[in-house]
């Protein structure tokens, strides 16, 4: 069913893993879709152009604040409108005791995966608010609920997506644009691949906790993505929703 037909759908990431997946799943739903990512995302669109749906790709890296206005301001140039923002770009770090961690690396991972969100979200409410509508959801994680051991850089930049998350959606509460997070939890994507064939160890015990006894699928995150921008979900406002098999519920 195409529940976003005409609408304008932006996916940071999305040249690989749950942002790719969710920027199909935007397309199949009727939207047209503006694939961001720092690896040029043009094939990923060109895929989506294939298969018969509506897509364009822009090359940028969310660290860098004048390339988001940039981008943000093509789309709104192209477009004239911006409906949905997935705000899913994100990095792992080596699992590592805190009191070894470099201070760059710390840097490193919350600028990508914190202010990377916050200079998305700036610049979409910009755009969200002179229309009087609009809906984001940010990629958070597991990590934004509760802590692992070795991951405290990344998990601090996953609980920070959902303060940005909640503070925003009360904002924008009666201004017609919502905002919500949503928390994979273990998900086959080459992030995790990497993960596997790096910290087999880590990351056999981290699945051996997951209740559904399996790794989620990019797909079972863009659904609810997708569901989170529909006007199915029109009462919810500043939610983490756990993807994650039951991790979190343990
Ligand atoms: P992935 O590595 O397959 O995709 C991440 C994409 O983000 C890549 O295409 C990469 O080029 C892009 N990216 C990285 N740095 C960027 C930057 N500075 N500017 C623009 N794009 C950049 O990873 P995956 O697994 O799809 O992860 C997506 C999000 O989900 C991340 O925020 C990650 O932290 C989060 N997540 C992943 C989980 C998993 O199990 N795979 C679990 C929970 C959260």
């Amino acid at each position: 069913m195409e529940t976003m037909k005409d609408q304008v759908a932006l996916v940071t990431g999305a040249a690989s893993g749950m942002g790719l997946a969710a920027a199909k799943a935007f397309a199949e739903a009727g939207a047209t879709v503006v694939l961001v990512d720092i690896n040029e995302p043009a094939a990923q669109a060109a895929q989506i152009v294939a298969a018969g749906h509506k897509a364009i790709a822009i090359r940028c890296d969310v660290t860098d604040e004048k390339n988001v206005e940039a981008t943000i301001g093509k789309v709104v140039s192209t477009f004239g409108r911006l409906d949905a923002a997935f705000n899913n770009a994100g990095i792992q770090s080596q699992a590592m005791e805190l009191a070894d961690v470099s201070g760059e690396e710390y840097d490193r991972i919350l600028s990508v995966n914190l202010r990377g969100v916050w200079n998305f979200m700036k610049y979409e409410l910009q755009q969200m608010r002179r229309q009087g509508s609009g809906t984001i959801v940010n990629n958070s994680s597991l990590g934004g609920l509760v802590g692992v051991p070795g991951r405290a850089a990344y998990h601090a930049s996953k609980h920070g997506i959902l303060g940005l998350t909640k503070s925003a959606a009360l904002e924008y509460a009666t201004k017609g644009i919502r905002i919500n997070a949503v928390c994979p939890g273990i998900i086959a994507t080459p992030m995790v691949e990497d993960m596997l064939a790096n910290e087999a160890d880590a990351m056999q015990e981290m699945m051996k906790v997951v209740p559904m006894e399996r790794l989620g699928r990019p797909e079972e995150v863009a659904a609810v993505v997708l569901w989170l921008c529909s006007p199915a979900a029109s009462f919810i406002i500043g939610q983490a929703i756990a993807v994650d098999g039951g991790y979190t519920v343990q």
